[in-house]
């Protein structure tokens, strides 16, 4: 399935499915992190040593065994685009924390997003690539949260829009924000910034995500910088 983006085609694809990507678009996967098929001990094997020694310190149960399917996941779908066993994979990480390929090098940039049981994992020929995506969760305190972050204009407009819009709108914002603070790889923290520099070319798509019946459904956004 593809959804036409403001800048770019969006592919959805069925888990982990496609051994080959186009490089016209950018390509999403998303995994239950809460679906134990295929069972624990499969999952961790393909890990590296680093990551199952991460999964060690996560003292909670499920907070681990969802590190665990979520990690197995991405080095799943990313060993099928590159046609290499998922733990071969060398995934290393920058200075502030994004995760990029190592072995084998690759013009494949990815980025991943979690929010409760959902993880989504988005790739993108050449150009770096960031990824957002919550559950939209009834009963926060939006408002407040707009306050703390978004700008006073955006805040306004937050405050005068119906309950329902208010809901979207704020959505829209937050996950665009994160997603170009993870395209940047600088986090929030330094976002600003970083993305200021790439603004005339920073290009964001908005997709949606309907889960199970009776699941919350997730908004999220998608950052890549333009060609030229
Ligand atoms: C990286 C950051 C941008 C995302 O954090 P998050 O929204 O809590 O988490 P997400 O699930 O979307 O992303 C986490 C994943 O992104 C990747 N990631 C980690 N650091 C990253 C970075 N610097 N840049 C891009 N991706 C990064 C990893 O794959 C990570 O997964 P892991 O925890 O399993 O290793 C975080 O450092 C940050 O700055 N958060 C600030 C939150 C905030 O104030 N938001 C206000 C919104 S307006």
């Amino acid at each position: 399935m593809k959804t036409r983006g403001a800048n770019f085609d969006l592919w959805f694809h069925a888990s982990p499915g496609a051994t080959e990507v186009r490089d016209d678009g950018v390509h999403l996967w998303n995994c239950d992190l809460d679906d134990t098929a295929g069972g624990r001990a499969a999952g961790e094997s393909c890990l590296s040593a680093g990551e199952r020694e991460r999964a060690t310190r996560l003292k909670n149960e499920t907070a681990r065994r969802r590190f665990v399917r979520g990690r197995a996941f991405v080095r799943e779908v990313l060993g099928r685009l590159l046609g290499v066993a998922p733990r071969a994979l060398e995934i290393g990480v920058g200075a502030n924390g994004k995760p990029h390929l190592v072995t084998p090098t690759s013009p494949i940039r990815f980025n991943v997003s979690h929010s409760g049981d959902l993880l989504v994992l988005v790739v993108n020929y050449g150009a770096e690539i960031g990824v957002d995506v919550e559950l939209v969760a009834s009963g926060s305190d939006l408002l407040a949260m707009a306050r703390d972050h978004f700008a006073r204009p955006e805040v306004r407009q937050l405050e005068a829009a119906a309950p329902d819009a208010r809901i979207e709108f704020f959505y829209r914002l937050w996950t665009a924000r994160e997603a170009a603070a993870k395209l940047s790889g600088y986090g929030i923290a330094r976002a600003s910034a970083e993305t200021a520099a790439i603004a005339p070319r920073l290009e964001v798509c908005h997709f949606e995500l309907e889960l199970k019946s009776g699941r919350p459904h997730a908004v999220g956004a998608i950052a890549r910088v333009g060609r030229d």
